[in-house]
């Protein structure tokens, strides 16, 4: 059986043939997966927290469409259904995992498909629990695919809201209208941001180091949402913003953010920094975020009611916003072919958003 394995002795990204399909009750046949950020790090050993499962290899992917072969405990799934599988498992040991919440793991011993001491599931078949999988109802399997990195989406903006329950954020309208969001960031994890925002009322700007290119300009004429050009920093930015969402790991951005949100707003912090950069944290700063009651969170993961929320989000979307949800998956490619493959998990194409493997 075929697999896109990481050998991190030889630090290797290869597709070859394993013969690992894992465990669990349903056995599922791998549709196609979705390539991110995560799997780039990953294959160029940058991420800090890649393990494999045993030996030294891993199995990558954490994002998967797959089809239901067969069921051990006739319950949740039968055959040919369409499901897909939630990528972090719980350390069983602490309160949060035990209570079906590892994205708040205590022990930090949680694993992750693909990333973390789990195979992934960049395979032509595996094996998995039922608690593990999401069914995915019909119409939306073309853009199911989106609702892994947005379950970690659905996940951080229930975190958001959580936090800003401690003051009355709510619009005089009752809404979150007067709210302005700003992305940083314009990749999967941007959009999709801006959109589940957008979604929820609020007055969305998403933002990159360049100017708008046509995709871009396409969501922004379908959704309202706004674009700023960032190249000349965020100055011009009229009136601050209530949350800086970032997806960027950029250093100096994320603290020129903090230095012009607003009272009470929050900064919300999601992308990995890919290298090694430091910036200017001082007291003018801490002064800033004291007094006007910053609350800064870091934000990963979400969890098997996310991943439900993302696929009827997706849903609404595509009915809503056509145009823009036709748009976000740029490339696919086959897992025949090897090269292509490996380059597209290697490396971003310029203007892509979501690149996918397809499995025959
Ligand atoms: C995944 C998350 C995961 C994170 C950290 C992301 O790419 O989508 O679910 O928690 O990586 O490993
Ligand atoms: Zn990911
Ligand atoms: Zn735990």
């Amino acid at each position: 059986m075929l697999a896109v394995t990481v050998n991190v002795k030889d630090r290797l990204l290869e597709i070859r043939d394993v013969d690992r399909k894992g465990k669990g009750n349903v056995l599922l046949k791998t549709l196609r997966n979705g390539i991110c950020g995560t799997d780039r790090e990953i294959a160029n050993f940058k991420f800090k927290y890649t393990q494999p499962e045993e030996g030294e290899y891993l199995i990558l992917g954490h994002e998967a469409l797959a089809k239901v072969i067969s069921v051990k405990d006739e319950g949740l799934f039968k055959e040919n259904d369409i499901v897909m599988p939630i990528n972090r498992r719980g350390c069983g040991k602490c309160l949060n995992c035990i209570l079906g919440r590892p994205d708040f793991c205590d022990t930090g011993l949680f694993r992750e498909t693909g990333i973390r001491g789990l195979d992934g599931f960049m395979r032509e078949f595996f094996y998995d629990d039922a608690e593990y999988l999401v069914k995915v109802f019909p119409g939306i399997e073309d853009i199911a695919i989106l609702a892994q990195p947005l379950s970690d989406l659905e996940k951080s903006v229930e975190v958001i809201l959580k936090i800003q329950e401690r003051l009355n954020w709510r619009c005089w309208d009752s809404t979150y209208s007067c709210r302005k969001a700003l992305i940083g960031g314009t990749g999967p994890i941007g959009i999709l941001t801006s959109l589940l925002l957008k979604t929820m009322g609020f007055d969305v700007t998403m933002m990159n180091k360049r100017e708008i290119n046509e995709v871009e300009e396409e969501i922004v004429k379908e959704t309202g949402i706004n674009y700023y050009d960032n190249t000349k920093g965020l100055g011009s930015l009229e009136g601050g913003f209530d949350i800086y969402f970032d997806t960027t790991g950029y250093i100096p951005l994320i603290l020129d953010a903090i230095r012009l949100s607003k009272r009470n707003s929050i900064i919300a912090l999601f992308g990995f920094p890919s290298t090694d950069i430091k910036g200017d944290f001082n007291s003018d700063l801490l002064f800033n975020i004291i007094d006007k009651q910053i609350a800064i969170v870091g934000l990963e993961n979400g969890q098997k009611p996310h991943f439900e929320r993302a696929l009827v989000h997706l849903a609404t979307w595509k009915s809503i916003w056509p145009k823009t949800m036709a748009k976000l998956i740029t490339r696919k490619v086959k897992i025949e072919d090897f090269e292509e493959v490996k380059k597209a998990i290697k490396e971003k194409g310029k203007d892509e958003i979501k690149v996918i493997i397809e499995w025959g």
